[in-house]
């Protein structure tokens, strides 16, 4: 018996990275999950390697109508939701990001994905899932939401503002007796196409910056997508029952110095 045995699943940029590895790790412990990203090749050649459990729709997080197609779509071929993972997000859209050079239509556009991103989903999420006595909501932050990220002020904002709304959700979710949990994840350096574009914000040096970042890793070593994707898949099952507005933060240490 799997961990998620039988349960069916919205991994939001799952056609990647982080979210790649989540849709792995849920279809190996028992789930059906649809993979939902906005770059539909990536998609297609994910849903093919992982077999029939897996399919895909394409979705822009920040379109309003788009989620509720998906949940229609969802609902409609498997009667209900169990776990939705808002995990889509972006970095920025240039590489100076800092408070001296950022202009308002970046920061705007990073806040769209990440933040009402995260909003459109939880939204469309707990209207699923409440229709079905519950689920597991779970939304990537970043350590970025955690402590300052002063060279991404930007994407530090929208994960600061993930972090938050997962608590509120969650708690609301609690009182009214949705039987909905909301926990928000927060990863340090994970190596995937965002984890490799974050080391030449501000024009650094990649190679430096790496080697700086891993040793102020007090595990020495950055993190891969199944680190991540293994702490995802416990908050989606049941064996987090009793959890709800919590943070789990994967970073090697990093935040605990
Ligand atoms: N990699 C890291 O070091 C790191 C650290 C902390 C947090 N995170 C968070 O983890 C999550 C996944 O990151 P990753 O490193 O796997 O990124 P990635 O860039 O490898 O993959 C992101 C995926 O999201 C999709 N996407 C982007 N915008 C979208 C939109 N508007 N609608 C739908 N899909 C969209 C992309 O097509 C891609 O498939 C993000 O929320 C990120 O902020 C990553």
């Amino acid at each position: 018996m799997g961990r998620v045995d039988g349960k069916i699943a919205i991994v939001t940029g799952g056609a990647n990275g982080i979210g790649r590895a989540v849709c792995q790790r849920l279809i190996e412990e028992g789930a059906r999950v649809v993979v939902a990203d906005m770059n539909a090749a990536a998609g297609a050649a994910v849903v093919a390697e992982l077999g029939d459990k897996a399919e895909f729709v394409t979705l822009d997080v920040r379109d309003e109508d788009g989620w509720q197609a998906l949940m229609d779509g969802v609902l409609a071929r498997h009667g209900r939701l169990d776990i939705l993972v808002n995990n889509a997000g972006i970095l920025a859209t240039t590489q100076y990001q800092s408070i001296d050079d950022i202009k308002l239509d970046e920061w705007e556009a990073v806040q769209a994905v990440n933040a009402k991103g995260v909003f459109l989903g939880c939204r469309a999420g707990v209207k699923a899932m409440k229709s079905g006595g519950g689920g597991s909501i779970v939304n990537l932050s970043s350590i970025a939401g955690l402590v300052a990220t002063p060279g991404i002020v930007a994407y530090g904002a929208s994960k600061g503002a993930v972090r938050q709304l997962t608590k509120s959700v969650a708690i609301d979710c609690a009182r009214k007796g949705y039987g909905i949990r909301v926990n928000s994840v927060h990863p340090g350096l994970i190596d995937t196409n965002m984890g490799t574009e974050s080391m030449s914000m501000g024009g650094a040096d990649p190679v430096e910056n790496r080697k700086k970042r891993i040793s102020a890793t007090p595990m020495g070593e950055a993190g891969v997508p199944l680190d991540i994707a293994n702490g995802i898949l416990f908050l989606a099952s049941d064996e987090a029952r009793h959890m709800t507005g919590a943070e789990l933060v994967i970073d090697g240490g990093l935040t605990a110095v």
